[in-house]
């Protein structure tokens, strides 16, 4: 069911029966049978069924943008020609509000992006069911570390780069209109991405790591046409090209566990003493150990700023 708005933009109506019959129907086809084993190591196509849904047209996805950016943080938008070189932060931001930006996203050689999308009733079903496919297809012992996911929605205009980077999420990109082609890199290639920049990235460089030509021959190619959709494993560089039409696809994400981010930041800290620590899941014993001297770098770095800040809000001379 749709309704108009007295703004005169449409709004999709709650409508359980309606929204069951809107079901995405996830399947894996021929990959069901490898899609655990190659979650988290290597990219697998799937499909859906969302192209077709009202929900995922630009219309409504301008008043799903508007609501998403009262929430703050929760929209990201910029606007210029991209290269696959560039990075996150130097690209220059519309002096407009995001709905215009949608509006003219045919021109705006923009890329739009909307977060924590399932907050909206009439979004929270597709993410729950498609969690629901994750965890069938990981089985219950790797779905353990398959946590918080979240609904992010893309627009973007024709021929829009992504440039190279890496996620630390366990990422699914979902092609909902348009088409997309997208290079996705082994994340155990330590040619691509050394442990150094995944380390880096960790301590809160999110753009670390750097392209070079000879990637391009490295990474898997996939074209991706409405009702396609890839996983993009946690840690694998990728980097995107839109065709020629305007492209929504959503980034259907999970977080791993906080454990292996503190092995991360631990063997970084390690590295600069002048150590090569090993990486992470490779021994439980040393991630268990890192993990939480980790803990206990954070909660002393912790004390140490707020007693910092306790000395400088007292005034001078009353410190004994
Ligand atoms: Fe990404």
């Amino acid at each position: 069911m749709e309704l108009t708005m007295r703004d005169g933009h449409s709004k999709v109506a709650v409508d359980p029966a309606e929204q069951a019959a809107r079901r995405a129907g996830w399947s894996a086809g021929a990959e069901a049978a490898t899609a655990g084993d190659k979650l988290h190591h290597k990219p697998f196509l799937f499909k859906h069924g969302l192209a077709t849904s009202p929900l995922f047209q630009t219309r409504h996805l301008i008043d799903v943008a508007r609501e998403a950016s009262k929430r703050p943080g929760d929209v990201y938008f910029d606007a210029g020609k991209i290269d696959i070189t560039d990075k996150w932060g130097n690209i220059p931001v519309p002096d407009m509000p995001v709905d215009a930006v949608i509006e003219r996203i045919l021109t705006a050689q923009a890329w739009v992006i909307m977060k924590h999308v399932e907050k909206d009733p009439r979004y929270a079903p597709v993410l729950a069911e498609f969690t629901q496919f994750v965890h069938g297809l990981a089985g219950p012992e790797q779905s353990r570390d398959i946590l918080n996911p979240e609904m992010l929605v893309i627009v973007s205009s024709p021929g829009r780069v992504t440039s190279f980077h890496f996620d630390a999420e366990i990422n699914f990109l979902v092609q909902v209109a348009g088409t997309k082609d997208v290079w996705i890199c082994d994340p155990a290639d330590r040619s691509i991405l050394s442990e150094a920049d995944v380390e880096d990235y960790y301590s809160g460089n999110i753009t670390a790591g750097k392209f070079r030509p000879e990637f391009q021959d490295k990474a898997q190619h996939f074209v991706l046409h409405p009702g396609d959709a890839v996983h993009i494993p946690s840690h694998a560089a990728h980097w995107v090209q839109n065709g020629s039409e305007v492209s929504v696809s959503l980034s259907l994400n999970f977080e791993y566990p906080q454990w292996r981010s503190n092995v991360y930041q631990m063997n970084r800290i390690m590295r600069k003493l002048g150590l090569d620590p090993t990486p992470p899941e490779q021994s439980q014993i040393k991630d268990t150990m890192k993990s939480a001297a980790y803990q206990a770098v954070r909660a002393a770095r912790f004390g140490v700023n707020r007693l910092k800040a306790l000395r400088s809000a007292v005034p001078q001379g009353q410190h004994s």
